[in-house]
């Protein structure tokens, strides 16, 4: 069956990183109904095999058709370049990818000396390495695998001295490397993003993929007319699969948005 104008959109990552994605979905598109779920028991994606991230995507997915999703967005780098091919060829609606902003921090970059940040799965995909042999041909490219930082950030740390520490870890090489533009390429880091800047001199810009996601999905909602004609403010629901307690609190404190429309629902499995 078609999907319909007034059904929801689904919005699925790792854990809690998407959020950073959804709330760019949320300010281009208003009145649509969003579905976030968190995949945070299997979280981190970044080092597990492309086949058990493929079984965790496509669960993810069951769980959204169930409730009749018109569109979803992959708002995780990771299973991105692991699974999207599979999700677009199984499922009839618009599926929204993410990838590592490349292009336009090329475009950025006067020194031509960029920085990565992602996790490891995404840096050794192969849709990462065809990016760079698009965008980045006279562009030096320095990739950090960052390991512990989404654990971190599905805690709610966002500014603690162990994740001082560890971005330091990351972040002082490519200082030595004289970047001048740096790539967020895993949506956890976004949260993250003003620890970072206080790790860097005020000159280097920090790309990241969410805005234009969120605008991307507006124009494919126009396309296919799909989009929402509702003129009330959507409802986003929230789904997780931890069992932490503070699980609730830690995607409050992220979402950090419009409580009005904040619908925490707990377990989706
Ligand atoms: N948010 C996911 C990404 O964008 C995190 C991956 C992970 O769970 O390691 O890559």
């Amino acid at each position: 069956m078609a999907p319909s104008q007034n059904n929801p959109i689904g919005v699925i990552d790792s854990g809690v990183g998407g959020i950073s994605v959804l709330k760019c979905i949320r300010a281009h598109l208003p009145h649509e109904n969003l579905i976030y779920v968190a995949d945070s028991k299997f979280a981190p994606y970044g080092e597990k095999a492309n086949e058990e991230i493929t079984r965790r995507v496509l669960t993810a997915f069951d769980f959204l058709n169930k409730q009749e999703v018109k569109s979803v967005v992959v708002a995780c780098n990771t299973a991105t370049a692991a699974s999207i091919q599979i999700v677009r060829d199984k499922f009839n609606y618009p599926i929204i990818g993410m990838e590592p902003a490349v292009k336009p921090a090329s475009l950025m970059s006067k020194n031509k000396v960029v920085g990565v940040l992602a996790t490891s799965g995404t840096l050794l995909s192969a849709k990462f390495s065809a990016l760079l042999e698009h965008h980045g041909n006279d562009i030096h490219f320095i990739t950090q695998p960052c390991f512990g930082l989404v654990e971190l950030v599905e805690q709610g740390d966002l500014e603690s001295s162990a994740l001082t520490a560890l971005l330091k870890k990351y972040i002082d090489p490519l200082l030595k490397e004289d970047i001048d533009t740096l790539v967020l390429g895993c949506t956890h880091y976004s949260f993250i993003k003003p620890a970072i800047q206080k790790l860097m001199p005020d000159h280097i810009k920090i790309v990241e993929t969410g805005d234009a996601v969120a605008n991307y999905l507006n124009h494919v909602l126009i396309e296919k007319h799909l989009l929402n004609e509702n003129t009330a403010l959507g409802t986003t629901d929230f789904w997780t699969n931890s069992l932490d307690q503070n699980a609730g609190n830690v995607i409050a404190k992220l979402w950090g948005g419009d409580p009005k429309s904040f619908n925490y629902k707990g377990l989706w499995i």
